[in-house]
């Protein structure tokens, strides 16, 4: 079987330049970015922006999400209402990195107006390098997702 590369992206209108721009650099490192958009800049909620990422995220066609807002706290707290999704807003690389290895994030969410496109691609390398541990953090995860119903 082939491994899932795909990778949904998907913002609100606060981050469609940084979110081209992480497109580009995952593409170059060997995943299929999947860009959702919006690609225009009127104002436009995130709540279905982050929906709409993690229900393919959820459903098994897209690996991992990356989703953007202004804090990215919003969009976070909507991806995190999709049964499966387990989404964390990162703005440094220790916990990009710890969010897949103890807690096996399958969504990464990022704050356009936290960070720099240079310190935003590295946190995105450093949760993409990294890989869940299994183990303890397994029994805990297993309990995050049995509150899921
Ligand atoms: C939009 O202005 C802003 O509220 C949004 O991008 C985000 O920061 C919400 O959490």
């Amino acid at each position: 079987m082939t491994a899932n590369t795909r990778i949904v992206l998907s913002s609100d209108h606060s981050a469609i330049p940084l979110r081209q721009a992480i497109a580009a650099h995952i593409a170059a490192r060997g995943w299929v970015p999947v860009d959702i958009g919006p690609t225009t800049p009127e104002s436009t909620p995130y709540p279905q922006h982050g929906e709409a990422a993690a229900r393919l995220v959820a459903s098994g066609d897209c690996r991992f999400g990356i989703i953007i807002c202004g804090t990215g706290q919003g969009i976070m707290m909507a991806a995190n209402k999709v049964k499966g999704i387990r989404c964390g807003v990162c703005a440094e690389t220790f916990s990009a990195r710890m969010i897949r290895q103890h807690n096996d994030a399958n969504m990464l969410s990022l704050g356009a107006r936290v960070l720099g496109e240079g310190l935003a691609l590295d946190v995105v390398d450093a949760f993409l390098n990294a890989s869940f541990e299994g183990g303890r953090h397994a029994t805990r995860v297993e309990m995050i997702k049995a509150m899921e119903g």
